[in-house]
């Protein structure tokens, strides 16, 4: 871990109790990050973090409601207390949306996918930016989809604020182009999570059933999706900003 392609690093990671933000931490750590965990659920990611920690990582977890102000300076400062100046982070905490068509939707849930998808990305870059300026760099990577770029019926909200991300990112990236700040989105298709299985009903179903829309046949594991993070993270990315990574299965090529 100590020399890991992360060594050095300090990592935050937003919706890092489960799914793809854990198996990130986890990629992190193993790397050699020390991470902070950020979730709402703050019992599921403090076991987590312990876990990392009894495998020989550095991890520590924050509560966090990424649609808060406060909640987010305040667990962003905390990591960076413990572990100096954050210059990785993974902005990935999205909320579940319930399937309505436009006419169908309520103005609630629309504006529940914004605040966390959308605003809490606002709002956790907004205060890792001045991290990686006092860390003389970083790398912010913020958990779009492949649905950002190819629509689906009766998923307004998730669509409309996965694609907004490809552009936030952009953004960042611009702005901070000369400051050794690089800000990118990774997209990932389906992905076997809990988001999935709750979704569907259960995992096998999700697999049976959304599964054969990837072209690779299956629905790609949160491991897949780690790896494409820590190469985000790393040096190895450092001519990369203002892009998006698709990891797909090929979902977007058709
Ligand atoms: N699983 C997929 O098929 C898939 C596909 C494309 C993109 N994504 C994206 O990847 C990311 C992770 O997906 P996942 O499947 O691991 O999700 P998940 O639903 O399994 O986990 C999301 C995590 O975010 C946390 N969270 C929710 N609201 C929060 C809030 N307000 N503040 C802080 N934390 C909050 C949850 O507690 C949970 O731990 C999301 O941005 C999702 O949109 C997932």
């Amino acid at each position: 871990m100590a020399d890991g392609i992360l060594a050095g690093k300090v990592a935050v990671v937003t919706g890092a109790a489960q799914g793809i933000g854990l198996a990130t931490a986890q990629a992190f750590a193993t790397e050699g990050a020390a991470v902070g965990l950020l979730d709402l659920n703050e019992a599921k990611a403090a076991a987590a973090a312990e876990a990392i920690t009894a495998a020989g990582g550095r991890a520590m977890a924050e509560a966090c409601d990424v649609r808060d102000e406060g909640s987010v300076q305040a667990a962003i400062a905390a990591v960076a207390a413990e572990y100096g100046p954050v210059n990785v982070g993974m902005c990935n905490a999205a909320t579940l949306t319930p399937t309505f068509a436009i006419a169908e939707l309520s103005l609630e849930d629309w504006n529940q996918a914004l605040s966390v998808n959308l605003t809490g990305v606002f709002l956790t870059s907004k205060y890792l930016i001045p991290q990686m300026l006092s860390a003389g760099g970083g790398s912010i990577i913020i958990t779009a989809s492949q649905m950002a770029r190819v629509a689906t019926p009766g998923r307004g909200p998730y669509c409309s604020t996965k694609g907004a991300l490809l552009q936030l990112a952009k953004v960042i990236a611009l702005e901070h182009a000369t400051d050794n700040i690089c800000a990118n989105t990774l997209s990932p298709g389906g992905v076997a999570t809990d988001r999935l299985a709750k979704q569907y009903g259960d995992l096998e179903r999700a697999e049976r059933d959304w599964g054969p829309a990837h072209p690779i046949g299956r629905l790609g594991q949160p491991g897949e999706i780690a790896r494409a993070a820590v190469y985000l993270a790393g040096d190895d990315s450092s001519f990369m900003t203002g892009a998006d990574l698709l990891i797909d299965g090929g979902y977007a090529a058709r």
